[in-house]
């Protein structure tokens, strides 16, 4: 942990790539943990995905006002306010985010890349006009100008990335010459590209993550024996002065 600490120290571009794993500790649940991520008991490919619009609109529907529900109920926790301090500080200078939950941004980070979108809006997917989050959470399903189906602003599988925010997130990686991967099983593409992409520009790279990724042979630090409010409440107390 020394060295890690000193090289979040040293470093002059931090850039922090965040996954699901990052808000298990406020409560949400992961997608691929053994038996108790979401695509343990739900099927993407049926709910998660653009089709579901069209073919399951009803359950695909029931499943996101659940998500909904499970998000109002939770909050950041210490190591999200741990990342908004560091922001601050200028120890970190940005958070990639496969994350739909917004707790990056109430945790007080400024400079997030929300490459799969945010729970934070609604609109109809056929006239794209901005719809209310409160009325989706109550059961409006239907947009009241065209009738189209209402759907969160989260990417579903089928569907590109928001391509402004994949850029700057390629441009904000360019410029890392510390990257580090918080709680993501790195296994979605495109999102799993910008740890290789950081170590192959030649920056260090530390993912924490409670089970082995695809990604670890590109890692210069591995930390699996803790969680990751765990590391980084360590972390931040070896960085005070
Ligand atoms: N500390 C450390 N690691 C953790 C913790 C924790 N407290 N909680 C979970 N993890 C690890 C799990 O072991 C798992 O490897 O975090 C990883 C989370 O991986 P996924 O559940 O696959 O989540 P993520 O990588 O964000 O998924 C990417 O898949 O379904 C899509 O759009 C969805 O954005 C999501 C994308």
């Amino acid at each position: 942990m020394k060295e890690i600490i000193k090289l979040i120290r040293s470093s002059s571009y931090t850039i922090v790539f965040t996954g699901a794993g990052m808000s298990t500790e406020s409560g949400l649940p992961d997608f691929r943990s053994k038996n108790r991520g979401l695509w343990t008991k739900f099927n993407p490919d049926e709910l998660a995905n653009v089709h579901a619009l069209d073919s399951n609109f009803e359950e695909f529907t029931e499943f996101y006002q659940y998500r909904l529900r499970e998000i109002d109920k939770y909050q950041p926790h210490e190591g999200h306010f741990v990342l908004g301090k560091w922001e601050k500080e200028g120890l970190i200078n940005g958070i990639i985010t496969q994350n739909v939950d917004g707790f990056h941004h109430d945790a007080g980070n400024q400079n997030v890349m929300e490459l799969h979108g945010t729970f934070r809006n609604f609109y109809c997917n056929q006239c794209k006009r901005e719809q209310v989050r409160e009325e989706y959470l109550n059961g409006k399903s239907q947009c009241e100008y065209c009738d189209g189906p209402i759907r969160p602003g989260i990417v579903l599988f089928g569907e590109m990335l928001p391509e402004d925010v994949f850029y700057k997130a390629e441009i904000e990686t360019s410029k890392a010459d510390l990257f580090i991967v918080l709680g993501s099983s790195l296994t979605v593409t495109p999102a799993n590209m910008f740890p290789m992409i950081a170590h192959e520009q030649g920056a260090k790279l530390i993912i924490v993550n409670r089970e082995a990724t695809p990604m670890d042979h590109y890692a210069d630090y591995i930390v699996r024996d803790k969680s990751i409010k765990e590391f980084l409440v360590e972390v931040d107390e070896g960085l005070a002065p």
